[in-house]
């Protein structure tokens, strides 16, 4: 790393697992700057914060993920081979594929089955109680897995719903919690080789043009197929980030609890109202703390030289609460986004800059549907309540979550 005048603390890897998701920019503030030298896990890192930070760190130009992902995480996560792993042309050829398949049409295909099973499973008489957190990921997987154009017989889904939850819910975590959910996801991994294997053999036949066949039948540059491991990845890349919209949907019910006006409001079906509430979900609760990224070639930023090959950590969170762009960051007011002038580098809980270009996640459009049709959908159901519960959100947590879970319960109705 070249030397430069930025601030430089010493090992930080304690502190980060301390603080958690503010860890980055109680620093920032502290030292006045957007960016620090420290190290986490025995690496040289630079830590960086704010809207110009994360244009810099999403010139595609600047940063790769390669070596910046722990493995813990990666495995978990996007995996090897994956399009967040590539750079260049190649990345390019492959991020039209994830692209292609999440274009509004087939956003609002997905929203809309997932919203007809959330709606039926809250309209079963004999629900009495939704717990949010872990039943809906089975809604949302059962969604995906029609949606991609895959069997979800009820097995299937359960089997894949619990797999995909521990991929999320372990990714931030270290030692045989993980490996936990690492030897589970090599069962996830063999599935999804079989569904690329039959839908290559069948030449995908009446389901040619579904997002799990555009992933099977994808060409690289070379005109080849991908090969069977790499397609599976990419297939689970459609599908698990889909049920990961779960935590949002537990933050929003928690937002429609604390703030019933707004569960009022969506009730009556205003597509500006849901959209500007499914942003402040993304903006204010916290998801990924951060993303890493190393370097590519030598640049300077605000006085400090990057050189190939040293590793930079952006800010996410920290990014959505900087009061610099964010008026009172700390409270939840989807109204702030009336308005908006949608800078791509000031709300970023899916990375920042250019979707077609960096590696911006190709399924903001997809999330906000998702959150969108979670948080109506409860807005319909006013006979359930949420009973007393700690919803507290512990930021020192990665991935941080309501404390107690969320719970909705039909409320008794006089006899
Ligand atoms: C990339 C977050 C939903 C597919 C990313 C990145 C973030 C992110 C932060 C950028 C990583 C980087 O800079 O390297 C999220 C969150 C989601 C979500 C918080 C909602 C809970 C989705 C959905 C899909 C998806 C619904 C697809 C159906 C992807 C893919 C990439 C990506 C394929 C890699 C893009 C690339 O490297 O070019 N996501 N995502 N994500 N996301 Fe998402």
């Amino acid at each position: 790393m070249a030397p430069s005048a930025i601030p430089r603390l010493p090992d930080s890897t304690l502190a980060f697992r301390r603080e958690g998701y503010t860890f980055i920019s109680t620093r920032c503030d502290r030292l006045g700057t957007d960016l620090f030298a420290t190290r986490l896990l025995l690496r040289p890192v630079v830590c960086l914060r704010g809207a110009e930070a994360a244009g810099t760190f999403y010139d595609p130009l600047n940063f790769t993920r390669e070596n910046a992902v722990p493995r813990s995480a990666q495995h978990l996560l996007q995996d090897e081979g994956s399009v967040q792993t590539l750079t260049g042309l190649a990345h390019h050829r492959r991020k039209r594929l994830f692209i292609d398949q999440l274009t509004d049409r087939s956003e609002e295909r997905l929203a809309e089955r997932f919203a007809a099973a959330f709606d039926a499973a809250l309209s079963r008489p004999d629900c009495r109680r939704f717990v949010l957190d872990t039943e809906v990921r089975a809604v949302l997987t059962e969604a995906a897995l029609r949606w991609a154009g895959l069997e979800a017989a009820p097995a299937i889904v359960q089997q894949r719903s619990e797999e995909f939850g521990l991929m999320v819910d372990k990714a931030g975590s270290l030692g045989p919690p993980n490996w936990k959910a690492r030897r589970r996801r090599v069962t996830t991994e063999r599935w999804a080789a079989e569904q690329i294997a039959r839908l290559r053999e069948d030449g995908a036949g009446e389901d040619s043009a579904s997002p799990a066949a555009a992933v099977a039948l994808h060409r690289d540059d070379h005109g080849q197929l991908l090969p069977e491991p790499v397609a599976a990845v990419e297939l689970l890349n459609l599908l698990r980030p889909v049920v990961a919209v779960g935590r949002f949907m537990a933050f929003a019910v928690v937002a429609l609890i604390q703030r019933p006006l707004w569960r009022a409001r969506l009730a009556e079906g205003s597509a500006e109202d849901e959209l500007l509430f499914s942003q402040e979900v993304r903006r204010y609760f916290p998801f990924f703390p951060l993303v890493g990224g190393t370097a590519l070639r030598r640049f300077a930023w605000r006085g400090h030289e990057f050189d190939a090959g040293d590793m930079a950590l952006l800010d996410l969170y920290g990014t959505n609460h900087d009061s610099r762009v964010w008026r009172d960051p700390e409270s939840f007011d989807p109204d702030r986004f009336r308005g908006w002038n949608s800078d791509p580098n000031t709300l970023i809980p899916q990375g920042g800059g250019d979707v077609v270009t960096g590696h911006r996640c190709p399924g903001e459009g997809a999330t906000l549907g998702l959150i969108s049709s979670a948080a109506r959908v409860v807005g319909e159901h006013p006979e359930f309540e949420a009973r007393i519960q700690d919803l507290t959100i512990d930021l020192r947590h990665m991935p941080a979550a309501p404390r107690s879970g969320v719970v909705l319960t039909r409320r008794q109705t006089p006899t």
